[in-house]
């Protein structure tokens, strides 16, 4: 029995409750698992009936004639057992079939929580339970540990299960879904994905719900920019402050699937997991698989409340601590400046120009090391480039130290190009498939990281590139998806396992990382936004978040993001793409931009004139003493979204209520209309300042929306620092 999981002998009902949700199951006849409710923790639950219609619905003698499988609310759907709906798990057994029934054995509660063997996990808390349920099938002698674990505080409930082989022989997983959830009745409800493409990423989509099974996922070998693991369901009345929201994501970052599958009969399951789609995995005797973990939340206070539930878990659990505390560097990145026309000298000029204007780290990104003078050799070869910095990379990043800025660099670890030492060398450490001529993408193939020999040796090369010197910084980029994804290393039987054992060498590479460079930051990148998930979030604080840095798409870019992701993970730079920088309106749009979040710059800003540098300078200024904090620790609530109006508005509150931070952006010129701001959270009894114009606000007015007035010219953006006074 726990503080907030518990188990009622009197009724079998497994009760699961955070500070504001309550998650509830049974036990019917000892033997099968049967969901409640998922609902608020103050709400009497509905009752929820089995349809009457159930005809064509198999039962068990054992069971009787009452307990129609397809027809009920279930926690661990297995296969073939007369419930017709996608399962949760689907084994193939010594037999050659597919069939199982999961039955009860016991449970067990306890404080905090396990950690999940080589995948990343979210850290426990004081208000972190853990409910562990086993089960088993006893044909196959499959059996199934089912988590549940509680991060009350957050509202979050996370699911996750390890599969053991306790027969003789060996048994294939094939379909692996990590949590299941049905909900009951036929409701009208809408699903809400963030699916996007390179350089566009995470759009918000809401569609209705169907009658039938849609979703998403990506066979791509990474999250993606395409498809996004986090989803949500809700009524299809729910707004942004008002109605039942179902929020779920996956602590994962390769391939996965995301299925809603709305029946006429009875209920809408959700699932969430590696899926079926290249993925399998064989299970010899004795031996356990691990699923990686799956995060939902609900709540009844809308949209918005999702957002935030799902922004304090990402802060509280799964962020790497070390960079927990620190302000982040505001960092000038050479790519867009410089791309691979880059050398000691001119690297110099930017740490000092960066130094001059109050930004924090150099951050050296691709053209360091090897033949790498553009993107079709070198990469694989991690030793710095001897004619671009002929005194070694010790030198020069002491040289950038004494300039008085930190030292970044850019690093692809997974990737390889044909024409590099490493490939001449190590050939059979690529990703491909016998006989089939491998495809190339920007030139390059993709590491073996499910041999452990390659994850091995490429520790040994960054140990011995970065020993003498620790970088302060690495942008880890990964720059193409896989094809022909098969493994030399695996044996026949289990190439199959090729995606998913690569993730586990690269969370291996990551962990390494984290622990031989515990002070770096680490970013993630891949060609942007192609792998921001809750799996890279737990050893990289901050994502480059898109290639894409013109202000005008970053908005939705960003906008999108934070529906599921908190503002500091995302990298959004000032840049000069548009060549406009030095008209004071634009550059002041593009901060107002990429100031939500963590801001960075990315241009060529020794060559930038005197005033550009001043205004640079003026902005990380403010950003520092007055923004970072709240961007950084402050609850966000959308205002208008560029998803449905010509504009973007928001705001960060501080958790004390004191002080609101709201930005109004116009995507450009407009005929000048008038548009509301509603500040949903304002105490309507307080008096607000704000910092810029000095002007006073009305609490009961920011709450009832105030009008502002839009403008005819393009780059317009406005912000309040509304302080109570
Ligand atoms: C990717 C990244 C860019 C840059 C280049 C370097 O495209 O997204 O920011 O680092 O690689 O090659």
């Amino acid at each position: 029995m726990g503080t907030y999981i518990r188990y009622h002998r009197n009724n079998n009902l497994f009760e699961l409750r955070t500070q504001n949700s309550r998650y509830s199951f049974f036990l019917r006849d000892g033997q099968y698992l049967i969901h409640s409710f998922y609902t608020d923790r103050r709400k009497k639950p509905e009752e929820h009936t089995v349809s009457p219609r159930v005809h064509f619905s198999p039962y068990s003698e054992e069971q009787g004639k009452d307990f129609f499988i397809n027809n009920i609310l279930r926690e661990f759907p297995g296969f073939e057992e007369g419930d017709y709906r996608e399962a949760a798990l689907k084994i193939r057994n010594q037999n050659g079939d597919c069939c199982t029934r999961f039955i009860y054995k016991k449970h067990q509660i306890f404080p905090g929580r396990q950690e999940l063997p080589g995948l990343p996990f979210a850290e426990a808390d004081e208000t972190t339970e853990t409910l562990a349920i086993t089960l088993e099938d006893k044909i196959s002698k499959c059996e199934v540990m089912l988590y549940y674990t509680v991060f009350a505080a957050c509202d979050v409930i996370s699911r996750y299960y390890t599969v053991t082989n306790r027969g003789k022989a060996p048994l294939r997983i094939e379909r692996c879904m990590s949590l299941s959830l049905d909900l009951s009745g036929r409701r009208e409800m809408d699903w809400i994905s963030l699916p996007g493409q390179y350089f566009y990423e995470r759009n918000i989509q809401r569609v209705p719900i169907f009658e039938g099974i849609q979703g998403c996922g990506s066979r791509r070998g990474a999250s993606s920019h395409y498809s996004n693991p986090f989803f949500a369901v809700c009524n299809r009345s729910a707004t942004e402050t008002k109605g039942d929201v179902y929020g779920f994501n996956f602590v994962y970052s390769g391939n996965f699937q995301t299925q809603i599958e709305a029946c006429r009969e009875s209920s809408i399951r959700i699932q969430t997991g590696l899926g079926q789609d290249c993925f399998s995995w064989l299970l010899e005797p004795g031996e356990s698989f691990t699923t990686p973990e799956a995060v939902m939340t609900y709540t009844t206070k809308g949209l918005g409340q999702m957002t935030r539930n799902f922004h304090r878990f990402i802060r509280n659990h799964i962020l790497p601590k070390e960079t927990q505390h620190t302000p982040r560097p505001v960092v000038l990145n050479t790519w867009e400046a410089s791309y691979f026309d880059i050398d000691e000298a001119k690297m110099l000029t930017f740490a000092e120009s960066a130094a001059k204007n109050g930004l924090d780290m150099l951050v050296m990104d691709d053209g360091w090391f090897g033949a790498r003078n553009h993107d079709r050799a070198g990469l694989g070869d991690w030793q710095p480039n001897p004619e671009k910095f002929p005194n070694g990379l010790k030198a020069f990043a002491d040289a950038v130290r004494a300039k008085g800025v930190q030292f970044g660099v850019w690093i692809e670890p997974e990737m390889i190009n044909p024409d590099s030492n490493l490939y001449r060398e190590h050939p059979e450490w690529c990703l491909g498939v016998a006989g089939r001529r491998p495809s190339l993408s920007r030139n390059q193939r993709i590491l073996d990281m499910a041999n452990p020999a390659v994850v091995a040796y490429l520790k040994e090369m960054f140990d011995q590139t970065f020993r003498d010197f620790e970088p302060d910084y690495f942008k880890w980029d990964m720059n193409r998806n896989m094809s022909e994804t098969g493994s030399s290393f695996l044996p026949l039987q289990r190439q199959d396992e090729t995606a998913y054992r690569y993730m586990l060498g690269v969370y291996d590479l990551f962990a390494w990382f984290r622990k031989r460079f515990p002070h770096a930051i680490i970013e993630n990148c891949s060609g942007g936004g192609g792998r921001y998930d809750l799996g890279m979030m737990k050893y990289s604080c901050q994502i480059w978040t898109s290639d894409n840095t013109i202000p005008e798409d970053r908005v939705r870019i960003q906008f999108g993001s934070m529906m599921a992701y908190p503002a500091e993970t995302m990298s959004c730079h000032v840049s000069n793409r548009k060549h406009l920088t030095e008209d004071s309106r634009y550059l002041n749009y593009a901060y107002q931009v990429a100031l939500n979040g963590t801001l960075g710059y990315e241009l060529h800003l020794p060559n930038m004139s005197q005033t550009v540098q001043q205004a640079i300078a003026e902005q990380i200024r403010e950003y520092k003493t007055h923004l970072e904090f709240l961007i950084r620790q402050g609850n966000y609530y959308r205002v208008l979204s560029p998803f449905e109006t010509p504009y973007s508005a928001y705001y960060f509150e501080s958790e004390d209520q004191s002080h609101i931070l709201l930005t109004f952006l116009q995507n450009k010129g407009e005929t000048p209309r008038t548009v509301k701001l509603k500040l949903p959270s304002a105490d309507q009894n307080a008096r607000y300042r704000d910092r810029y114009t000095g002007e006073i606000y009305e609490g009961f007015q920011l709450k009832k929306g105030f009008t502002l007035t839009t403008s005819e010219a393009n780059h317009f953006g406005r912000m309040w620092a509304l302080e109570k006074i």
